[in-house]
């Protein structure tokens, strides 16, 4: 996705909308505001010497899958495809276009790609849809391996209503049939999902960006991660949840990965042992 950002909301419209949720639904509103606080006040965790620049290439020798690949080519057709179908809706794509949330980007993207197209996973969760570039990034490429299925756990936006029509705007009806978007905050869907499927092959996390949301996913599907099993996590920089969960979990090889704009991290932890597929 380019970097287009939104024209921001001038002060006094953000706080009489926001008043005019509060008004709505309280107590969604009252759950909601620390983390969206707290996930967009918090101070850079990584050093440069930290991140991993190779990170793609390593990502296939992970996988013992051929590099240079092929497979990136294919997904930068489907990233135009996806901005123009957003565009023709009337919507923006890249950062800041979903309230203060913002579209994966690119570098997110091909290793999501790459990693459904490479490990050919059964099973995939995620957390986070607003737009559905993720969801639909993978939808495509679970269509192509004729396999698998995704979840989606989703809390449309908390504080600006308006943006609920948006959900999953880029998400086609072709795409559908290997779908299951489920509405709510992780926290209220993912353990009872978790406990459901046999094993999850593929997560990713790109819901509430705070230390505590991201380690509470990250620990709830290690809990079922087939071995080899692999977690995308986005929006890793500003908190120290994915750092906490790979000193926990020394087992996991992990990767810190910058976006192509250098505006975000994203983090890569391949669980213990060697995929089934
Ligand atoms: C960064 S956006 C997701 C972007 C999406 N993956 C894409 O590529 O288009 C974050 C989404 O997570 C939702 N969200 C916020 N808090 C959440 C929570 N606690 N649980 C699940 N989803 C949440 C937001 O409303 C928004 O829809």
């Amino acid at each position: 996705m380019s970097v287009r950002t939104e024209p921001q909301e001038p002060r006094p419209q953000k706080l009489a909308r926001l008043l005019r949720t509060f008004a709505a639904d309280p107590v969604a509103v009252s759950r909601a505001l620390p983390g969206e606080f707290w996930q967009r006040h918090g101070s850079v965790k990584y050093s440069p010497a930290q991140l991993d620049e190779g990170w793609f290439e390593h990502l296939h020798g992970i996988f013992g899958a051929a590099w240079p690949c092929p497979e990136a080519e294919r997904l930068d057709g489907l990233m135009a495809e996806i901005a123009a179908l957003l565009s023709g809706r009337g919507l923006g794509s890249g950062r800041g276009t979903y309230g203060w949330y913002s579209d994966a980007e690119i570098f997110l993207c091909r290793a999501v790609w790459c990693t459904v197209m490479h490990t050919r996973p059964q099973v995939v969760i995620e957390t986070g849809v607003a737009h559905g570039v993720t969801s639909r990034v993978v939808l495509e490429a679970l269509r192509l391996n004729d396999q698998g299925h995704l979840w989606s756990i989703d809390l449309p936006h908390p504080l600006d209503h308006r943006l609920h029509a948006d959900t999953g705007a880029a998400v086609t009806d072709e795409c559908r049939a290997r779908w299951s978007y489920l509405e709510g905050s992780s926290r209220q869907r993912l353990p009872a999902l978790v406990a459901e499927v046999d094993q999850v092959d593929l997560f990713i996390h790109d819901s509430l960006h705070t230390a505590r949301n991201t380690l509470f996913e990250m620990e709830q599907v290690a809990a079922k991660l087939s071995p080899g099993g692999v977690m995308l996590v986005d929006d890793i920089k500003s908190h120290t949840g994915f750092a906490t969960f790979a000193r926990r979990h020394p087992g996991y090889r992990t990767v810190v990965c910058e976006s192509l704009d250098e505006i975000g991290m994203f983090g890569i932890a391949v669980g213990e042992g060697r995929p089934t597929t």
